[in-house]
């Protein structure tokens, strides 16, 4: 029987509803086939911050090290809370980016994903959304401005000032491309190119490198796009998509915009890998506004089991299984309160409440 270690970091806000949802999941691939999960839950974010006085702590660190996977929560405060942490160990500065360098997860893949049967979802009117969005953003996750040097202080005229540098070299530039080639490959052989050329020199030097690693690939077809073009073309026509590839900084932000037109952040989970670890998140805050009440939608935690499954533990059929079970949870006229419209005739249910039907959902699956 194989063995995982998992590293469970619940996080703050919503995250440990929607995570206790993620391991119920869990729980029904270990009983039906030859493995084993073993959860170690660990602090981490704003929640560690006050029990332990660190949001990243060490023995949390150690543990991730030592696991096959980390399966993450979304962490944060609301801004008063916020206020009471110290600014370099809030959870984004003090632990998110610490994890992420720490693990070197460079690539992250976030799937804007909405079958066609969840297309009433989204915002956009049906014409444009077609048969569905399938769309993979792969961001660069620990390099350019989130990690350069900074530098604050008051200048010779008395004004305060701050400097931020985006810094990559060429290598951390080829890796990532060669994993955005390497998706694209998988899927429809066009790769999106998301860059800002005619303003920054960091997006001369992405462009130059994709470039010359392109005839490597040369089944695949490059479109390079400007990132503020980008995001009219996202919504305007999110079809023409299929593979993304970006540095940090504009991933963090297409990546929101993608859960926008699928109609909740709530459908983004994702995979944070390196080449040694990975992790996996969803792509959205902690909702502290709405933790505690049960009405968090736990697919982007669901679905961030549903990557790890693959992409970790190699168990592509279950994974598959996963998201199917969740669509026919839509499909079947539920959804969690985020996804309501005005006159929509979908029935509202809670965190728990859709966790029990995709387990449901999973156990009616026949599985070989
Ligand atoms: C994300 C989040 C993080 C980021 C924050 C919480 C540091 O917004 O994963 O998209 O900016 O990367
Ligand atoms: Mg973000």
């Amino acid at each position: 029987m194989k063995n995982y270690k998992i590293a469970v970091l619940e996080g703050d806000g919503i995250g440990p509803e929607i995570m206790a949802e993620a391991i119920k999941v869990l729980s029904v691939i270990e009983t039906r086939n030859d493995v084993s999960f073993d959860l170690q839950v660990a602090p981490f974010g704003a929640t560690a911050y006050f029990e332990v006085g660190h949001p990243f702590p060490e023995s949390t660190r150690t543990l991730c090290d030592a696991a096959d996977a980390v399966l993450k929560g979304p962490v944060g405060l609301s801004h008063e809370e916020s206020e009471k942490i110290p600014v370099d160990l809030r959870p984004e500065r003090g632990a998110i980016l610490p994890l992420r360098k720490h693990l070197n997860t460079y690539a992250n893949f976030r799937p804007v994903s909405l079958p066609r049967g969840l297309a009433h979802f989204s915002p956009l009117k049906p014409e444009i959304v077609g048969d569905g969005i399938d769309i993979v953003m792969i961001r660069e996750l620990v390099g350019g401005l989130y990690f350069g040097a900074k530098e604050t202080g008051v200048n010779d005229q008395g004004l305060r000032y701050v400097k931020e540098s985006l810094e990559y070299d060429e290598s951390q530039i080829a890796r990532i491309v060669h994993v955005a080639f390497k998706q694209a490959m998988r899927r429809k052989r066009v790769l999106h190119n998301i860059h800002k050329s005619n303003v920054l020199k960091s997006s001369v030097l992405w462009n130059q490198v994709l470039e010359e690693i392109a005839p490597s690939y040369p089944e695949v077809r490059v479109i390079h796009m400007l990132v503020d073009a980008a995001a009219t073309h996202l919504c305007l026509n999110p079809c023409q998509f299929d593979v993304m590839v970006m540095e940090n900084m504009f991933g963090d932000i297409l990546s929101d915009q993608g859960g926008g037109i699928l109609g909740s952040l709530g459908l983004m989970p994702s995979a944070c890998l390196g080449d040694d670890k990975a992790y996996y998140e969803p792509s959205h805050g902690s909702a502290p506004d709405i933790a505690g009440r049960n009405i968090g939608n736990p697919y982007s935690m669901i679905g961030s089991v549903a990557m790890m499954l693959e992409l970790s533990f190699g168990m592509l059929e279950e994974s598959r299984n996963v998201w199917k079970a969740m669509q026919s949870v839509f499909a079947q006229g539920f959804s969690t309160p985020d996804l309501s419209r005005p006159g929509s005739e979908v029935t509202l249910i809670n965190t728990d409440a859709f966790g029990d039907k995709v387990v449901e959902a999973l156990l009616a699956q026949s599985v070989r």
